[in-house]
């Protein structure tokens, strides 16, 4: 047994859960008109709304002890201040510095004057390629961007992009190329002029396998399409921390946009991966997503624990995952443009606290990370919200909407948004067998019929929601909403006594598929592996 779930924290919470747990949650809200006073938060433009969650004043006091008991307030400091707390990696996890201002050294270089620097590089190739200042090799203007990256190279600069659609500067069309599926660049380029495309390679490593092949096949096309070896410099930019693998590659080093091993891949957006972000709606939105996210580093620096956003949500999260039992997590947006949101927080959370070992090497004996999933509303209201309503698990779900539409078409924001609100209404109360009985009896059923249809028709409730709406997705707003999920997994982390910032479960399927890949370029047939993964590589090698 772990100290932490003999702590005395951790029993009280148990206890807690078990009394409360009798209590539906339309009971809480019977009993307490104020719940929506009394457990929404909000900050700048963001309001949320934990009164859906089984909790009361009572669970917030005992999850803001069990913060203290793990030392949250220390953890904070130790990361704000640059202590390298990815402790597997020897690193400091410094994102907040990429938006801040405050002076940081890491082995006692000031790191501030080096962001500084690149972000003028940024802002300078961005307006330059939008001014046509700078152009392809026929001297005409590039119209499009294809970043070809994958992960945190990928993830971040397409989902913020997406949300950020209506801030795109004309002329300029962003692509994304992320799997080593050769589908996704082929499809990509197929309507493409290598004249006016500029290609970003991005990878922190430059080692990461889809990204060079990606990267070998666009510079294969390029050249094949028009482009010469000399053109190369003017149409491939790189992203990375790996100076002499990008001039491997063939990049010039003028044309590299550097960033540091202190910025975690899930958490780069706001380095130099951020330049799609930038050259498709402009330097200044994406200072704007930078200053949001920013004034998020501060709220959960310095706002007491019970005020304060990220740690609520962190902490909201333990309560569901550790003493309720759930395993899932639904990420909702109500709004199309935020499609790629639950994708992106996929990684954040997985990525992060899919861990069972603690910092100190232990097999934890306590559930970490869920898994993270989610499709806008109302799309997925007609996919899985069955499950979510009435299937036999409990799945917490975050609604997250924005008040104001960028899209005012006649009705249209206004009943979606009216679907958001009966969603969490319905998950919250549910339709019991005395309502569904007057509700058959009205419409007249004879008894044989009511009492068949009875049980299909009962909606159990007390089905958990957090409610996130914020007035209009905006740069500023959305930077400050990811940097409230990025602390929120960081919080529960702590808790759970794991390092979010490295990621060794994504290392053994990486080496066995370089092994494999040897195999499956041979004519023999393999008998190296378990009778299953050989069976399956044979097929395919006769199949191919
Ligand atoms: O394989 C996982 C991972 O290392 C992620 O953590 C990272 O975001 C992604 O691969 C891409 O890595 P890189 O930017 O080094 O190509």
């Amino acid at each position: 047994m772990s100290s932490l779930t003999q702590s005395s924290a951790w029993l009280a919470l148990q206890a807690h859960q078990s009394a409360l747990s009798q209590q539906h949650l339309r009971a809480l809200f019977q009993n307490d008109p104020q719940r929506f006073e009394k457990f929404s938060l909000s900050f700048n433009d963001i309001l949320i709304d934990f009164a859906k969650q089984p909790i009361t004043r009572e669970t917030i006091d005992l999850l803001l002890a069990l913060a203290h008991q793990q030392q949250l307030p220390s953890w904070i400091t130790r990361m704000f201040s640059g202590e390298k707390i990815n402790s597997t990696e020897h690193r400091a996890a410094l994102h907040i510095a990429l938006r801040g201002e405050q002076p940081i050294e890491v082995d006692g270089v000031a790191i501030m004057p080096e962001i500084k620097r690149v972000l003028k590089q940024m802002e300078r190739f961005s307006i330059a390629v939008q001014s046509g200042a700078r152009r392809g090799y026929t001297e005409k203007i590039f119209t499009d961007i294809v970043n070809i990256g994958i992960g945190g190279s990928d993830l971040g600069p397409v989902m913020v992009t997406e949300a950020l659609k209506p801030y795109q500067l004309n002329g300029i069309t962003p692509h994304f190329v992320s799997n080593i599926d050769g589908s996704q660049l082929t499809e990509t380029l197929r309507h493409l002029d290598p004249a006016t495309t500029l290609f970003v390679i991005a990878s922190k490593t430059f080692t990461t396998q889809e990204t060079l092949t990606n990267a070998n096949s666009a510079r294969q096309w390029f050249l094949t399409h028009g482009g010469s070896e000399q053109d190369i410099a003017l149409h491939f930019v790189a992203v990375s921390t790996n100076r002499s693998a990008v001039e491997k590659f063939g990049i010039n080093p003028d044309n590299m946009f550097e960033f540091w091993d202190w910025v975690g891949g899930r958490y780069s957006l706001w380095s130099a991966i951020g330049l799609p972000i930038a050259l498709a709606v402009g330097m200044d939105n994406f200072y704007s997503l930078l200053a949001g996210a920013h004034e998020m580093d501060q709220h959960f620096a310095t706002t007491p624990f019970a005020e304060n956003l990220p740690v609520m949500l962190g902490l909201i999260g333990i309560w569901q995952i550790n003493f309720f039992g759930t395993s899932a997590h639904a990420v909702l947006p109500y709004d199309q443009s935020m499609h790629r949101f639950p994708a992106y927080l996929q990684q954040l959370e997985m990525e992060s606290n899919g861990k069972r070992i603690t910092r100190d090497g232990e097999v934890v004996d306590y559930a970490t990370g869920s898994v993270v999933w989610g499709e806008p509303g109302t799309n997925g209201q007609h996919a899985f919200y069955q499950l979510l309503h009435q299937g036999t698990q409990t799945v917490p779900a975050d609604f997250l909407a924005p008040c104001q539409s960028h899209y005012p078409l006649a009705q249209h924001h206004r009943m979606l948004l009216a679907n958001f609100f009966a969603q969490t209404e319905a998950l919250m109360a549910g339709k019991n067998e005395q309502e569904v009985r007057a509700e058959l009896a009205s419409q007249r059923l004879n008894d044989a019929s009511l009492e068949q249809l009875l049980p299909h028709k009962i909606f159990p409730g007390n089905r958990p929601t957090t409610s996130i709406l914020f007035k209009k997705l905006d740069p500023k707003t959305l930077g400050a909403l990811i940097a409230l999920y990025e602390h929120k997994v960081f919080v529960q982390s702590v808790i759970w006594n794991i390092n979010p910032f490295d990621q060794w479960g994504v290392e053994l399927g990486k080496q066995l598929a370089g092994k494999i890949l040897t195999e499956l370029e041979q004519d023999t047939t393999v008998a190296s592996h378990d009778a299953s993964t050989n069976g399956l590589i044979n097929y395919f090698k006769a199949n191919q």
